[in-house]
């Protein structure tokens, strides 16, 4: 999809964007040709449109030379606009203009748009470009619609801050759909093996580092939670480490990124239903965000220094699965109660932070994962849960969260809860009980951070959607990237 800043308009024109705010006067808008305006006028005349927040309305425009498909865009409340109602609005627009068949479409805004040209650009390539994702690889070829060009008609010759933005959008959105792809192929093809294999595809293209230990080096590092998880599979484990060094001094901190990459989630014998069980192919959107946050940052060349470490499995039954009751022994020595073999995240994860703190010296931890039902009972699909012992690295989150619409919602690490999670026989138990469960899978995670900064980004909720909308798809969400990146960005030195 080609997106850019025009001034000069053909004759013909296929679609027609119109963005105004509440109560907007059609007959100002810069560029709009004065037979659509008089058209415009006498729709709106006869018609109640107000341009409120989020209203779209389509009409077809015909006379013997024109044929034209406009979309009125409400953007509401100028004073109430923001990057993320713009983003929302404008991608809904492009979904109804996508199922209209549009091949051009010619964006004309009739106000001041309370954004800088960056954000603005950025915005509206981002929101153009995610919401016309579609995973197809399984569909048949034909009769594919695309979007080919969006152009903004702007009566501006310094296009060049509008231009870094565009591409900024464009950056973000590529690193979002690695992640998507990822999580959307299905777990009897992307299992840790393949998930390896399109890690090493991502660094050798984008010039990361990367390392993928199998089983024997693993059980060598003596990671026996990972482990324990692993052993139901017939499919072995992977370990998945990305290096970006983006500081030219090798002493500045290095930032650990962990994300979950179980390709796949039964439960094990503590089985999932079938229901449950359905998405589970979405229980490495963890690690899929890890990829394709690396791949952005490196594309961006930013001024930090991440180590990504996934440990990629499948949580299934067999003869050799763990059980509820086994006691395990983690990579730091901790041991730990099996109460829920469905508690198996947290098992991953511990090892991979244990991991990342041993071998790649890390400073800082971040991790992602799909970890609780309760994080997505908590606060649903449009946040992720934050649980962090650094107060200032957590309001950058949230920052980054508010700019690109990954919104993130803080929940207490309440050190009484450790309570829940005591063994009458290990240091530890692998679920805390009922109550307040993205808490209590946060404070597990928490006794393998060593005191270190950490914030864990819980997106059970937020990973997968199962209706599309504004700027997603059916199906994976791609969360974190976005937020991920910027909050790097306002982490360079
Ligand atoms: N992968 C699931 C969490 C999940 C649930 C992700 C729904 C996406 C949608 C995780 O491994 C899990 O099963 N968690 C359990 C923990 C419980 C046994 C303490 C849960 O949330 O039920
Ligand atoms: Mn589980
Ligand atoms: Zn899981």
């Amino acid at each position: 999809m080609k997106i850019d800043v025009i001034r000069k308009l053909p004759e013909v024109l296929d679609t027609i964007f119109v963005l105004h705010h509440e109560d907007g006067d059609i007959s100002k808008v810069e560029f709009l040709p004065g037979k659509i305006v008089s058209m415009l006028t006498r729709v709106l005349n006869a018609e109640s449109f107000t341009f409120k927040a989020g209203e779209i309305k389509s009409i077809y425009y015909s006379d013997p030379e024109t044929h034209s498909r406009i979309f009125l865009i409400g953007v509401g409340k100028p004073e109430k606009l923001s990057a993320s109602s713009l983003r929302t609005t404008f991608a809904n627009a492009i979904r109804q203009a996508l199922k209209q068949k549009s091949k051009t479409i010619y964006v004309f805004t009739g106000f001041d748009v309370p954004l800088t040209d960056v954000i603005y650009g950025h915005v509206i390539s981002e929101a153009a470009l995610m919401a016309s994702y579609k995973f197809d690889r399984y569909l048949p070829q034909e009769n594919k619609h695309h979007i080919e060009c969006v152009h903004l008609v702007i009566d501006t010759k310094n296009t060049r801050h509008i231009n870094r933005g565009i591409l900024e959008g464009r950056l973000y959105t590529e690193a979002n759909f690695i992640a998507r792809n990822l999580v959307n192929e299905p777990a009897n093809v992307l299992n840790p093996e393949y998930l390896a294999e399109q890690a090493k595809k991502t660094a050798l293209h984008y010039g990361l580092s990367i390392e993928v230990h199998a089983l024997d080096k693993i059980r060598r590092l003596k990671m026996e939670a990972f482990l324990a998880v692993a052993r139901g599979s017939v499919h072995e484990p992977r370990l998945i480490v990305m290096r970006y060094n983006g500081t030219n001094d090798h002493k500045s901190p290095v930032i650990g990124l962990i994300g979950k990459g179980l390709t796949y989630d039964s439960g094990g014998y503590c089985i999932k239903t079938p229901q449950g069980m359905l998405t589970m192919k979405d229980d490495m959107s963890g690690a899929a965000a890890v990829i394709g946050v690396m791949s952005a940052i490196a594309n961006l060349k930013l001024k930090v220094n991440v180590t990504a470490v996934i440990a990629a499995c499948e949580n299934m039954i067999s003869g050799e699965a763990y059980r509820p009751g086994d006691i395990i022994r983690a990579m730091n020595g901790k041991t730990i109660e099996v109460i829920n073999t469905d508690a198996e995240g947290r098992l991953t994860l511990i090892d991979a932070i244990n991991y990342a703190i041993e071998k790649e010296n890390i400073a800082k931890i971040i991790d992602i994962a799909t970890l609780t039902g309760a994080a997505a009972a908590a606060v649903g699909p449009d946040y992720s849960v934050l649980i962090s012992n650094d107060k200032a690295w957590s309001k950058q989150l949230i920052e980054a969260g508010e700019a690109t619409g990954e919104l993130v919602w803080q929940l207490p690490a309440r050190d009484e809860y450790k309570e829940m999670l005591k063994s009458e026989i290990a240091d530890l138990k692998n679920t805390g009980g009922p109550w307040g469960g993205a808490i209590t899978a946060g404070l597990f995670i928490r006794e393998f951070v060593e005191n270190k900064p950490w914030m864990h980004i819980d997106i059970a909720g937020s990973a997968y959607r199962e209706k599309e909308g504004g700027i997603y798809s059916f199906g994976a969400t791609g969360v974190g990237v976005r937020m991920l990146i910027q909050l790097f960005r306002c982490m360079e030195d």
